[in-house]
């Protein structure tokens, strides 16, 4: 299929893109690299031989964007383009809403335009608050306590609405819980602006002396050792996740988690991460991290259920790709 791959240079769009360009699909990105460097896709070409179309356009922008469209033959869009800093979303909402919002209808509005059937969005296990663990597919959402995690919601409801609206497409609302770790090249991973907001990357910032130690952010919430609970998974399962989806989505709406299904807490992850690379971390207990929920972990069976998917890489493989990204390859610059 030629899939368009909105935010395909970031974290989670470039090893899609790979695992796409492997599956023998062949891919577009658009990306205004707002978040990202044009180097990492040079990157995904190397990793795997093949060559992508790029454009970087501002997919909120409705001409730039038709323009894609009207030049490409697109059989399905995956939707990876939006802002994800949960604590700027609350200082900047206009910013985070029209963004996340504009970019979801802009494609949509594409996509009627020009017959393209298939879309996959990227949502966050963020829009299920705090609901009772593990998150099931056929909760009701909760409230979310900031922008982004609104953002999500509504463009889940927005595509909702327009597939009942237009019933011969293929919609999937895949519901991510933490992903971690990098390709085992080394080559592409998390790159992330200024100080990390989120753990994986903060670990591996202290590991390399970047940052002088962890902060745990409480140790007081009722849960195995005290410490937050994630379900972290390895970016590149998540990306398989998007190969699968589009091979067998049928007609309609339809929403899947894609986590392990496992919760881990934020002390296994460092005892994890220092057995896997074989060093020590230093880390100190702080406050709760204000908007944190306890537990966070998927119900991961719809998926494997539905599409035989299930994540197949460990915590040791996260700790140690993402370990390796970090400690020696070299970032991509702008
Ligand atoms: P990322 O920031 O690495 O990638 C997003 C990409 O989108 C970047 O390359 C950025 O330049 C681009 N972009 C943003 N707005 C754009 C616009 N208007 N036009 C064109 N390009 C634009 O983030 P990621 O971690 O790869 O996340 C990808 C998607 O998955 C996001 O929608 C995010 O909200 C969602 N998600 C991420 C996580 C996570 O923890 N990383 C969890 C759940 C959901
Ligand atoms: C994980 C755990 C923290 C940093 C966020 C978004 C969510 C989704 C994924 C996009 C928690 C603890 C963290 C640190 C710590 N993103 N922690 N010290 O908050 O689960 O999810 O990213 O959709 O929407 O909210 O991820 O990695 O920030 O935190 O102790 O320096 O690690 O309290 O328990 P989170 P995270």
């Amino acid at each position: 299929m030629n899939i368009l791959v909105t935010g395909g240079a970031g974290y989670i769009g470039s090893h899609t893109c790979v695992a796409l360009l492997e599956a023998g699909h062949t891919v577009m990105v658009a990306d205004n690299l707002c978040n990202s460097q044009a180097e990492t896709l040079e990157r995904v070409k190397q990793i795997t031989g093949r060559e992508i179309t790029f454009y970087q356009i501002d997919v909120t922008d409705e001409a730039a964007t038709n323009t894609v469209f009207a030049s490409q033959s697109i059989d399905g869009v995956i939707h990876f383009a939006g802002l994800k800093a949960v604590g700027e979303s609350v200082a900047k909402p206009l910013v985070y809403y029209y963004n996340n919002l504009v970019s979801t209808m802009v494609l949509a509005k594409a996509c009627q335009k020009y017959g393209v059937k298939r879309f996959v969005f990227s949502s966050s296990a963020t829009v299920y608050g705090e609901n009772q663990v593990p998150f099931v597919e056929s909760m009701p959402l909760l409230p979310s306590t900031n922008p982004y995690g609104e953002s999500k919601a509504i463009s889940e409801r927005m595509l909702t609405d327009i597939a009942k609206a237009n019933p011969d497409w293929s919609v999937a609302l895949l519901r991510y819980f933490n992903p971690v770790g990098a390709h085992a090249s080394g080559l592409i991973g998390e790159v992330p602006t200024g100080i990390p907001n989120n753990i994986m990357p903060y670990i591996t910032q202290v590991a390399k002396g970047k940052l002088d130690k962890l902060r745990v952010f409480g140790n007081d919430y009722p849960t195995v050792d005290g410490t937050g609970v994630r379900d972290y998974i390895h970016v590149l399962d998540l990306a398989e996740g998007h190969v699968t989806a589009l091979d067998k989505l049928t007609k309609g709406v339809h929403v899947y988690n894609l986590g392990t299904g496992h919760g881990i807490s934020v002390l296994q992850l460092v005892k994890a991460f220092e057995e896997a690379n074989d060093l020590h971390l230093p880390y100190e207990i702080t406050a709760r991290r204000p908007g944190d929920i306890a537990e966070c972990y998927a119900d991961a069976s719809k998926a494997k259920r539905d599409w035989g998917w299930t994540a197949k890489r460990d915590l040791v493989d996260m700790c140690r790709d993402a370990w390796r990204f970090e400690s020696v390859s070299k970032e991509p610059s702008p």
